[in-house]
């Protein structure tokens, strides 16, 4: 898969995907990523890409002029199946959304800042615009590391056996059971017996039990929610 990533801050995206799994899908070559800094596209040699909202208001509002250059510079090159701008009035993300988008060959995400971008930019060239949660950030970059992430760990091949996303939480509507690791007693708490027990049915049993109680505990909605 490749994804291509339009921001005026390209510092912010280097380290998210430098360590780890990202890095790993990377160096494999299964993840190509390329970050794409706005300025490249902008409007003068003062490297301006933002401008004063029509109608008045704080904030600046990112111009359509660099954008659209931006975005079919970069589309002349790659047939984008998405073309998709983070944004706080978007849908919101969930691991369906990861799901089908991890399917698609080459993305284009596009990070806003300030006030946001050019409305007209939305409705020309947008297919899709993703929220990663209720809250608003200061530009759309931490949105596409999240989105990066957790679409790239989908990519098949990127995560082996033992970090398989089959069991993760929400693949099945349901949070993912407790996880124990040595030693079996710290401080007087034990692990709980099953686990010991070396019986792969009953731990299997208990841990899907432990997932529906702690889904109906935490997030009674959640099967409905996906
Ligand atoms: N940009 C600013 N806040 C955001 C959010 N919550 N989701 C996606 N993009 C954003």
């Amino acid at each position: 898969m490749k994804i291509d990533i339009i921001t005026v801050l390209p510092e912010l995206l280097e380290s998210p995907f430098a360590h780890s799994i990202m890095k790993r899908a990377r160096e494999k070559g299964l993840l190509e990523l390329n970050v794409h800094q706005l300025r490249k596209w902008a409007v003068n040699k003062y490297g301006q890409v933002d401008d004063y909202q029509f109608g008045g208001g704080a904030g600046m509002v990112m111009m359509p002029e660099p954008l659209v250059n931006a975005i079919e510079s970069l589309s002349a090159q790659t047939p984008y199946d998405e073309i998709i701008y983070l944004t706080p009035d978007g849908e919101l993300f969930n691991q369906q959304a990861a799901n089908q988008l991890s399917l698609k060959k080459n993305l284009l995400l596009i990070c806003g800042h300030y006030k946001g971008i050019d409305e007209r930019v939305r409705e020309h060239y947008v297919t899709r615009e993703i929220s990663i949660g209720d809250y608003v950030l200061s530009g759309g970059e931490l949105p596409a590391a999240i989105l990066v992430d957790a679409i790239g760990r989908l990519i098949p091949g990127v995560l082996n056996d033992e970090t398989s996303a089959l069991f993760d939480s929400f693949q099945d509507g349901l949070l993912a059971p407790p996880v124990y690791t040595r030693p079996a007693e710290f401080r007087g708490w034990k692990v709980p017996e099953v686990l010991l027990s070396g019986d792969p049915k009953k731990v299997d049993e208990w841990r899907h039990e432990m997932s529906i109680r702690r889904t109906e505990a935490r997030r009674p909605g959640l099967q409905g929610d996906q």
